[in-house]
């Protein structure tokens, strides 16, 4: 019987469409503290209410004036690690399969651009993207530079909608037009990666469901139990940073 670590390199092998979904855990060893669990931002200062989007929509210049002043930081160093995290070998080893043409699609929860950074190109960003901009009027996304913020909200230069972070707030609905790339990449899936995720969050949650309701087969890198594992075939214990490159190496060899 194979071990679990050469079971997940065959079945990344032999997949016919293998999507990835990544969590928080994946840019725990880029110095980003995860939300749940040991060091956890949630664990630390609990969970915060699910209504920002409403307070946001209720008074936009405000949201924005506390943002650039870091008021919204409330004293929360750990949400600086952001600005200049690097991919680690963890996404590292993403983007290979990307490049390998094994990895078809990859679905992140994480908003730390690493995956693009690491050079993964088909990527969906269910909960947005701290480095770009979003309206939320008619949904247009813009680099975060591009904007002057001398007035408050910024406005679309399309159709002068409110211009808000890409980040998806507690409260706010996923995006439509990501939400639909999302299901229609776990519905093609035969195989899904699931990496450093606590499996807790819908409707990314639900995805690994879906590719699992069509016979698909789901493995788990992470190196704690989630809300998932029951779920999944194949169970890879421990730091998707040292794992995941040891799987594509793992993969290489058998191709060799
Ligand atoms: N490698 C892989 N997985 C790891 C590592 C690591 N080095 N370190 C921790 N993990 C795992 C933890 O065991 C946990 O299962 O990563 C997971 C992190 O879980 P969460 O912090 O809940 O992150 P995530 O599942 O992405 O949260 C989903 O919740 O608050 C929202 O918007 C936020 O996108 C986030 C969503």
């Amino acid at each position: 019987m194979e071990e679990p670590f050469e079971q997940a390199a065959r079945a990344i092998l032999d997949a016919r469409y293998l999507v990835a979904l990544t969590g928080a855990g994946i840019s725990v060893e880029s110095g980003i503290a995860p939300f749940r669990g040991p060091g956890g931002l949630w664990t630390k200062y609990g969970e915060p209410d699910m209504n920002g989007y409403q307070r946001f929509l209720a008074d936009p210049k405000r949201w924005w004036e506390e943002r650039l002043s870091g008021e919204d930081l409330r004293g929360r160093p750990e949400l600086r690690g952001f600005e200049n995290a690097q991919p680690n070998p963890g996404h590292l080893a993403l983007a290979e399969l990307e490049r390998m043409g094994l990895l078809r699609y990859l679905i992140t929860q994480n908003v730390d651009n690493l995956h693009y950074a690491a050079g993964n190109q088909r990527v969906a960003e269910i909960h947005g993207n701290r480095t770009k901009l979003r309206c939320i009027q008619c949904g247009a996304r813009f680099p975060r530079e591009e904007f002057t913020l001398e007035t408050l909200p910024p406005r679309c230069p399309a159709c002068q909608g409110v211009v808000k972070s890409d980040t998806v707030m507690f409260g706010e609905p996923i995006p439509s037009d990501v939400l639909e790339v999302c299901r229609n990449e776990a519905l093609q899936a035969d195989c899904m990666l699931v990496v450093g995720t606590s499996a807790v969050v819908y409707p990314a949650a639900e995805l690994p469901v879906i590719t699992r309701m069509r016979g698909g087969t789901l493995i788990e890198v992470n190196p704690l139990e989630s809300a998932l594992t029951r779920e999944c075939d194949i169970v890879v214990r421990g730091p998707s940073g040292e794992l995941l490159p040891q799987l594509v190496e793992q993969v290489k060899a058998l191709q060799r």
